[in-house]
This record gives C-alpha cells, sequence and structure tokens, in this order.
C-alpha cells in the first residue's frame, strides 16, 4: 500500500499541524509505503520571498525528522525536486472541469484571508491531484479541511481513466484517511487551530512563550470555586491529546468538583505539553546542528520518488498522445 502526503512549508508547525496530520502521518509509516513531501510549490502561492521559503522548507524537513518520520521507513522529500508533477498538472488541467475547481471552498477561504486571488491559488487542487495520482498513492492522510481535494483527486483520475484508460485504471483512485478525532485542534480562542487567526501553539515554541499562550487560553469567567463544565473547555481538549485517559478524567472530575481556577489546569496543561514533546524538541537540536544529514535525506527522497513519477508520467503522456 502506498501512502501519500504532503504538507506546505508556510510558517512555523503547531499542534493542529502535528495531531491533524504529522502524528497520523508517522504512525502510518509503519504501515506501508510511505511517501511525504513537502509542498514548497504549493506554497508559492503565499510566499513570495525566497529566503522565507527557503528557511521555512529546512525547519519543516526538521520538525518532521525530529517528530519521528524515519528516512529508513518512509520516503520524504521536497516536491519541486520532482519537477515531472508540475507536467502532469497540466496535462489534468486539461480534464479538470472549472465547476470542480470553482466548488472548492479552500480557494474562496484564502482569499478571505487575504491571500491574492492567483491563477496559481486556483488551480491549486490540480497540482494536489497531480502529487497523489504520480505516486499512485492508495491512502492520503489529511485533515478534514483537504477532504474535498481528495475528492477532486478522485474526479479526476476517474475522469482521466475514463478518457484515456480504454478499460484499464491508468490512475489509481486514492482513498483519503481523515483522522476525526482530533480533526479540529483548537486554537488559543477556541477557533480551529490555524496560522490565519494567529491562535496558535508552535510545536517547538520557547517553554517562556509557551507559558504565555497558554495562559491566554479562553475561558468563561467561572469564578475559582464554581463547578466548571469539562466537556465546552479548550483547556480539556488540548489535553486530550497530550495527557493519558486516566489523567483527562482526573482534570474532568477537578472540573466538576469546582475550587480550583482555570489557572491550575492550565499549568497542567503546560506541564504535559512540555512532557509530551521533551524527546522531540532534544532530537530537534540535534538535527539544527546538522544541515548536510537533513539535506542528504531529502535528496535521496527525491531520487526515489523521481523514480516513481517518472514512470507514471511516460505512462500518462503515452495514453494522451504526447
Ligand atoms: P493552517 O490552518 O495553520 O494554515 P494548514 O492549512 O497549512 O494549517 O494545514 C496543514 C495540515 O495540518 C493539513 O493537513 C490540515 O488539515 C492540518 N491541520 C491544520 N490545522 C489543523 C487543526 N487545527 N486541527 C487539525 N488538523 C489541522
Ligand atoms: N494542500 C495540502 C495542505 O495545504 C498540502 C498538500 C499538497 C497535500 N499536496 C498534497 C496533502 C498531496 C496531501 C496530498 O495541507
Amino acid at each position: 500500500m502506498r501512502i501519500l502526503s504532503g504538507i506546505q512549508p508556510s510558517g512555523r508547525l503547531h499542534l493542529g499541524n502535528y495531531f491533524g496530520m504529522m502524528e497520523p502521518a508517522i504512525r502510518l509509516q509503519d504501515e506501508g509505503e510511505a511517501y511525504y513531501f513537502i509542498a514548497d510549490y504549493h506554497s508559492l502561492t503565499s510566499i513570495h520571498d525566497p529566503s522565507e521559503l527557503r528557511y521555512n522548507v529546512r525547519d519543516v524537513a526538521i520538525d518532521f525528522l525530529a517528530c519521528g518520520l524515519d528516512p529508513q521507513k518512509a520516503v520524504f522529500f521536497r516536491q519541486s525536486d520532482v519537477p515531472e508533477v508540475t507536467e502532469l498538472t497540466w496535462i489534468l488541467s486539461c480534464l479538470t472541469p472549472m465547476g470542480l475547481l470553482e466548488r472548492c471552498h479552500s480557494y474562496k477561504d484564502k482569499i478571505a484571508q487575504g491571500i491574492s486571488p492567483s491563477h496559481g491559488l486556483f488551480a491549486y487542487p490540480v497540482l494536489m491531484a497531480a502529487d497523489i495520482l504520480i505516486y499512485n498513492s492508495d491512502l492520503v492522510p489529511v485533515g478534514k479541511d483537504q477532504k474535498q481535494h481528495i475528492e477532486v483527486t478522485r474526479d479526476i483520475a476517474q475522469k482521466f481513466n475514463d478518457r484515456y484508460g480504454e478499460g484499464e485504471a491508468l490512475l489509481t483512485i486514492p482513498e483519503p484517511r481523515i483522522r476525526e478525532d482530533s480533526a479540529a485542534v483548537p486554537g488559543l480562542d477556541g477557533r480551529k487551530m490555524s496560522k490565519s487567526y494567529d491562535n496558535t501553539i508552535a510545536l517547538f515554541e520557547d517553554e517562556k512563550a509557551l507559558k504565555k499562550k497558554v495562559m491566554r487560553i479562553t475561558t468563561d469567567s467561572t469564578p475559582v470555586e464554581d463547578p466548571k463544565n469539562p466537556d465546552d473547555s479548550y483547556i480539556v481538549m488540548l489535553y486530550k491529546l497530550v495527557a493519558t485517559p486516566n489523567e483527562v478524567e482526573e482534570m474532568e472530575i477537578a472540573f466538576r468538583r469546582g475550587g480550583q481556577g482555570y489557572g491550575h489546569f492550565k499549568k497542567l496543561l503546560l506541564e504535559k505539553l512540555l512532557e509530551y514533546f521533551a524527546p522531540m524538541r532534544a532530537k530537534r537540536a540535534e538535527l539544527e546542528q546538522n544541515n548536510a544529514y537533513v539535506e542528504d535525506v531529502l535528496q535521496n527522497g527525491a531520487e526515489q520518488a523521481r523514480a516513481v513519477a517518472q514512470k507514471t508520467l511516460l505512462r500518462v503522456r503515452k495514453a494522451v498522445g504526447l
């Protein structure tokens, strides 16, 4: 089974990215042939500063390796090191109905966030489809917000097979894997954690900044002595991601009992966050000092990915008459 996912290097990775995408993807590297890449072509839709892009790519690479992506198990590479994917994008563009792209939420959402409406931004799902299809992916683990893009990919692949396959499935139809339990990690203000809402907790926030952020988590104004409702508390929601079921239960009981303020629960959350990410933090510090290793991993990954991509593209070119 071929598993594939990508992440845009568009800023520091946060807890939403980690629990929504990285952690499940890293776990999946034991279940099949995993291909994970840094979607730098996609990031050109929003990042126009070359040094920022380069910095982010390296940062994301280090974060992934620190969090347990194992280059012995998974093929890890930069999207742009396999330029074949842009050729496939063009070929797929020519059979993608405008209406399919016009229905995509993410284009409208991104414009609403202030990203300039370029052709690249509009055509973005076709590049994503090419990413998925060029590696013959069976399974694509992503967060909820990417579900529609996988549906678009399936549509495009089906259309391609119908038009050019002569009864053969030239392109593999992928299945999404949406992690529902943490599909929406809340941010400090309770909205979905997202860099566009400025409500994130970065994965490798320094300790002081982390403390400040945790203390900023929105709560209601129930007085210290009163019972509190754990079910709609963002503190509890985040705690659930890093604490054991027993620890979560204890916190829920303490919420309902009353007598302790939100500040206390925030401290418990802070401790757990630090404990949970401590080993990854140490690994990250090590990798920071080892640029050559990180670059080596990406180059190696690109070589393997490219071999697969070239085969698919050859098949596709032949099928369409190029
Ligand atoms: P952002 O919203 O900060 O711009 P991205 O859109 O770049 O994050 O998301 C990258 C990946 O992380 C996607 O697979 C997305 O589904 C996942 N993700 C982002 N934020 C969250 C969140 N709050 N909860 C769960 N998954 C998330
Ligand atoms: N669009 C995805 C995001 O913003 C990143 C991405 C690009 C991706 N190509 C992909 C994810 C292919 C999965 C498969 O999060």
